[in-house]
């Protein structure tokens, strides 16, 4: 009788993802194909990487302590959200973690403050901007550069909580007396006349090898992400070396590891601004799970275990993501019946559901389709998304007639 084999864990690498959201329970689908472990550290069991990791430590990111179990014996601590303080994963770095993307690349993620002053000194475009401490300074900043303008939280908003566009002086002191009561530092910045919104992608390698995808446009609804078309449709080639030239720059200039997403502004004039930074998976990549060579989770790990990067061809002509957005009231058909009749009708859509409850606008999930024209591709990617989250087709199409 052939002796019993055991699987030498130590073998291949741990990775500790704080944060156990959507991105992180992505990121261990590509650690599963790699032979790798993913460890998370999550703040309840059934957030949607707790779900699925062989390695859960429960706590919070804000707990040093938790961080620090959830960090021992690992090759490299990552994240899935800003939210770690810089202080603690300072301390973890002093104690030999090897933490990627470093707390000093990743504050200009963290703190939008840090990264509008530290971008300004690099010479790269930003808006106008001030750090708000009282109603005075917001109020002179409207009066100057026009109203409405854009009041930011310095740390923490995500999916556009924690963005106000105040119309006069009344509006803003409100804002601005609740929010610093609250503790919560402001900056203000001019609101840029757009034409849209594009992101470019990038990951770095602790060796300093780097690797871009196509800039993608990203459609906001609400503030937040919605629809993401790679490559941007119209984009001058010129104009998306000039992005992807701005994120490998930056990266290196930062001292980035892992995935970087640079959030930025076409104007109506063409010019580009930077909006903000990400410093691990976007939802801007989640095209690149189906649509390129090499997908941004894969590519994260690859960078922050300093193997060389993946190819980040794509693999259509153009791709196009759509969120699964919470409907406002949750439809009465099972979430399993819908993907059923998804499937039946659209065999072509590619379904990442996350493991989360519905509700109101929150991201449930996502669907992918290739294709060769946008207009084509998007339809069905929009039409495949609401149908998810909302068991009505957009173009009319009744399942049970
Ligand atoms: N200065 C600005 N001018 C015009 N629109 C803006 C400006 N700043 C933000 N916006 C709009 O608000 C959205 C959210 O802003 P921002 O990206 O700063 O916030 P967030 O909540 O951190 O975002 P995310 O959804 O990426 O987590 C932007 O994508 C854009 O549509
Ligand atoms: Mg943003």
């Amino acid at each position: 009788m052939t002796p019993a084999r055991f699987s030498d864990q130590s073998a291949m690498p741990t990775v500790t993802m704080v944060g156990g959201g959507q991105l992180a329970r992505m990121t261990h689908q590509a650690a599963i194909a790699l032979g790798q472990r993913l460890r998370v550290l999550a703040e309840n069991p059934d957030d949607p990487a707790a779900q699925v990791s062989p390695e859960v430590v429960l706590g919070s990111h804000t707990d040093l302590a938790a961080l620090r179990k959830a960090a021992i014996g690992s090759h490299a601590l990552t994240f899935d959200h800003e939210g770690a303080p810089t202080e603690h994963l300072e301390a973890l770095v002093a104690e030999g973690v090897n933490v990627q993307p470093p707390p000093s690349a990743l504050v200009f993620a963290q703190d939008k403050l840090a990264m509008r002053i530290k971008l300004s000194e690099l010479g790269l475009p930003v808006p106008a901007f001030t750090a708000v401490t009282e109603v005075a300074d917001a109020v002179r900043f409207g009066d100057e550069h026009g109203w409405p303008f854009v009041l930011k939280a310095v740390r923490g908003g995500y999916d556009g909580r924690g963005v106000w566009m105040p119309a006069d002086a009344a509006e803003t002191a409100t804002i601005v007396t609740e929010q610093l009561a609250r503790g919560v530092p402001l900056l203000a910045e001019a609101k840029v006349d757009l034409k849209r919104e594009l992101s470019a992608m990038v990951a770095r390698s602790p060796f300093g090898q780097a690797a871009t995808w196509p800039v993608v446009e990203t459609v906001q609804r609400n503030g937040q992400c919605a629809v993401v078309i790679a490559p941007a449709p119209d984009l001058a080639e010129a104009k998306a070396t000039q992005a992807e030239l701005l994120a490998l720059n930056l990266a290196k200039e930062l001292g980035v590891v892992g995935a970087m997403a640079v959030e930025l502004f076409e104007t109506q004039d063409g010019e580009l601004l930077v909006n903000e930074l990400a410093m691990r998976p976007h939802n801007s990549g989640h095209w690149g799970m189906d649509g390129a060579r090499t997908g941004q989770f894969e590519q994260h790990l690859r960078a922050v275990l300093d193997y060389p990067l993946g190819d980040t061809s794509p693999l259509a002509p153009v791709t196009v993501m759509a969120n699964i957005l919470g409907a406002p009231v949750a439809p009465s058909m099972s979430m399993d019946e819908r993907l059923h009749h998804l499937f039946a009708r659209l065999p072509q859509a590619k379904v990442h559901m996350y493991g989360k409850s519905e509700r109101p606008d929150r991201k449930i999930g996502h669907v992918n389709v290739l294709g060769d024209d946008v207009a084509v591709v998007r339809e069905q990617a929009e039409r495949a998304a609401h149908w998810m989250s909302h068991a009505v087709w957009t173009d009319g199409w009744d399942p049970h007639s």
